[in-house]
């Protein structure tokens, strides 16, 4: 009887715990969602122009292009409040929202875009270009 007892036991215990496993993998991918809604709301909500009057006359015209073109799905300042700042990330990004269904962006406009994205960056993210940059160099680092 004693056996049966602690067989019970731990067949409950164990049935507990992949209970318990699944139930946070679940929750952790919802708090992800949910993470991910947080941030992007927080970029909608922030600033919503630039100020591109001392920008060169070639940039001011790309603005326009990116004003028009990644405007479709969402607001402006998703993108002016992102936390892309290297020509890298800028890169992959505009990638990334040209593949979406019905983007209408071609490449042509893709190259302006990502042109003015680069130097606005330069323009208004200097400080975090700087900080990016140096955890990159340290990654390196710690790799080789
Ligand atoms: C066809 C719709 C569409 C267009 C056009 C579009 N976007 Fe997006 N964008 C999205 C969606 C959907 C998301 C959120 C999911 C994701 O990141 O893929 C997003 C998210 C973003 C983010 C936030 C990424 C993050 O997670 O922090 C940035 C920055 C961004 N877009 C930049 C751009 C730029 C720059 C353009 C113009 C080249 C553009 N978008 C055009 C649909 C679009």
């Amino acid at each position: 009887m004693r056996l049966l007892y602690r067989i019970t036991l731990v067949l409950l215990i164990s049935a507990l715990g992949a209970n318990l496993f699944a139930d946070s993998e679940e929750d952790s991918a919802t708090d992800e969602a949910l993470q991910d809604s947080l941030r992007l709301a927080a970029l909608d909500n922030g600033i919503d122009s630039i100020d591109v009057s001392n920008y060169p006359e070639e940039m001011q015209q790309y603005y326009e292009v990116v004003k028009e073109k990644c405007t479709q799905c969402h607001k402006l300042s998703r993108i002016i409040n992102s936390e892309f700042a290297l020509p890298g990330e800028w890169k992959r990004y505009v990638k990334r929202m040209r593949r979406k269904p019905g983007s209408k962006i071609k490449k042509k406009h893709a190259k302006k875009i990502y042109k003015f994205l680069v130097y606005d960056s330069e323009q208004r993210k200097a400080d975090l270009i700087k900080i990016k940059t140096a955890a990159a160099g340290k990654d390196a680092k710690q790799k080789k």
